[in-house]
């Protein structure tokens, strides 16, 4: 009988697609995928680790996981950043692992864990990713049937000075256009409506040749990539993140030109002091970040705006925050991910002296948090009344008999409807604005 392999995925949606990846390099091997970690003869932790909780996370899950157990003890194996970046020293600190694979070792993973079943002990491999770039994942191998991530960009090279994730993840590394788009059309032909095109800064997207972009215009590479993937003719797509000193206003015009290009742009701002942006080398002002939010508010379209914001960054002072809470309500988000800082090992950031206390870093997160859910009340119940192009991808978690999907300007819609509205995208009519979504009725399905 084939070995049974169950992989849980934390962290962002790089890791979702490297997941995905593996499931079909073990398939391909012969493996079979378990659902359940209590019975699987492999346990696989694809990990995060952009925050200490993150990192923290993965071992109490290892600790959770064995304990739930039935039968024997599983070959436990880590994955993803913090296999990347802690290495042979996770096999000290959790005895049982005895696969660590890092970010590039995707692709080798059923060796590995071969390896593994054979009893050796410690297997590790922190490599390059041996011979060609493996990227694409069949349409069939998705987690989601309607919605794909597909990766246009791996790394980052910005070194902002809190984060992980240049060490983790390594330098930036495009995928060629053309690749991009065979798999969007591979995609389409599989019947999947909504495509978000992903990397940690798409905006630093450069291929190395002009393969796929052959006579597309565009202000920059990723411009042209949007032309090119918006005439494949893919019902919705979006994209994420942008980097707000990278964000070229080209990308307005194409979302203006294209339909299918989706109006939401998140755009993480980070802290609205500039004091505090340079101490985080963001490479831009509150005024630069200002300046990009009014050239998306004169599009044509209305486009949604989300963003990323630290609290409690080395230095900080309660002016500082005062700052971050100004620039949320000049700008209006559509929608907020709060992250009180945490050091993270080695980072420029580590250096300095994390001199906010707990306690106030909470106070600043739930003051935030307040006038973010202030702000984000009166702009969800604008929608009141108008009409939302829904993608239906479930059922909704709070009521049964309930469907739930994302809106083109990427608000969660929660609608009375039944199982063969899924996949479908639907007019839905919005008539009650809640916290942190829109409730409404469906006006019109296909
Ligand atoms: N590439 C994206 C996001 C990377 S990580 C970008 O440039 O915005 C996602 C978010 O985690 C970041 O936007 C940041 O808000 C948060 N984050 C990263 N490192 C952090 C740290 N050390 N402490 C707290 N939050 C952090
Ligand atoms: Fe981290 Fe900055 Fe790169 Fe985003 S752009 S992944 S925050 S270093
Ligand atoms: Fe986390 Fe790695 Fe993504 S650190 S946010 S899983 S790139």
């Amino acid at each position: 009988m084939n070995a049974s392999v169950y992989l849980e995925t934390f962290g962002c949606q790089m890791n979702v697609a490297d997941s995905e990846r593996a499931n079909v390099r073990l398939q391909a091997a012969g493996y079979e995928l378990s659902s359940s970690a209590e019975a699987a003869d492999v346990i696989i932790f694809n990990t995060c680790s952009v925050r200490e909780r993150a990192a923290h996370k993965v071992f109490t899950r290892i600790g959770e996981v064995r304990r739930q157990r039935i039968g024997r003890e599983p070959i436990v194996g880590v994955m993803g950043c913090v296999a990347q970046l802690e290495g042979g020293s996770i096999f000290d600190a959790s005895p049982s692992v005895s696969v660590v694979a890092g970010t590039r070792a995707t692709d080798r993973l059923p060796e590995l864990i071969s390896r593994a079943l054979k009893g050796e002990g410690r297997v590790i491999d922190l490599e390059e990713r041996a011979g060609g770039e493996v990227w694409d994942v069949p349409a069939t191998a998705r987690t989601s049937k309607y919605v794909a991530f597909v990766p246009i960009i791996e790394g980052c090279n910005k070194f902002c000075t809190y984060c992980i994730v240049p060490y983790s993840r390594g330098r930036e590394k495009s995928r060629e256009a053309s690749d991009i788009i065979a798999e969007i059309n591979e995609l389409r032909r599989h019947g999947y409506r909504e495509i978000h095109l992903i990397g940690q800064n798409v905006n630093s997207y450069r291929p190395k040749t002009d393969s796929g972009l052959e006579g597309i215009k565009g202000a920059t590479p990723f411009c042209r990539l949007l032309r090119a993937v918006a005439a494949t003719g893919m019902e919705r797509l979006k994209f994420t993140t942008s980097f707000p000193r990278d964000f070229h206003p080209d990308i307005l015009a194409a979302i203006d030109e294209h339909e299918n290009l989706c109006e939401w742009i998140h755009l993480p701002v980070q802290s609205g002091s500039d004091r505090v942006l340079r101490a985080m080398r963001r490479g831009h002002t509150a005024s630069d970040y200002l300046k990009r939010i009014d050239a998306i508010r004169r599009a044509r379209r209305n486009i949604s705006v989300t963003s990323d914001i630290i609290v409690g960054f080395p230095g900080e002072t309660a002016a500082d925050f005062r700052e971050t809470l100004k620039l949320v309500e000049e700008v209006g988000y559509d929608g907020l991910y709060i992250f009180k800082y945490s050091e993270r090992p080695d980072t420029p950031a580590a250096s300095l002296l994390d001199d906010v206390t707990r306690e106030e870093k909470s106070a600043r997160f739930m003051e935030l948090e307040t006038t973010q859910r202030n702000f984000q009340k009166k702009i969800y119940e604008r929608y009141v009344g108008r009409e939302l192009r829904v993608l239906v991808e479930g059922a909704s978690s709070k009521s049964p008999s309930d469907k739930t999907g994302h809106s083109t300007c990427h608000k969660v819609v929660n609608f009375p409807g039944d199982g063969s509205m899924l996949g479908q995208v639907v007019n839905v009519r919005i008539t009650v604005a809640k916290q942190n979504s829109l409730y409404g009725e469906v006006i019109s399905a296909p």
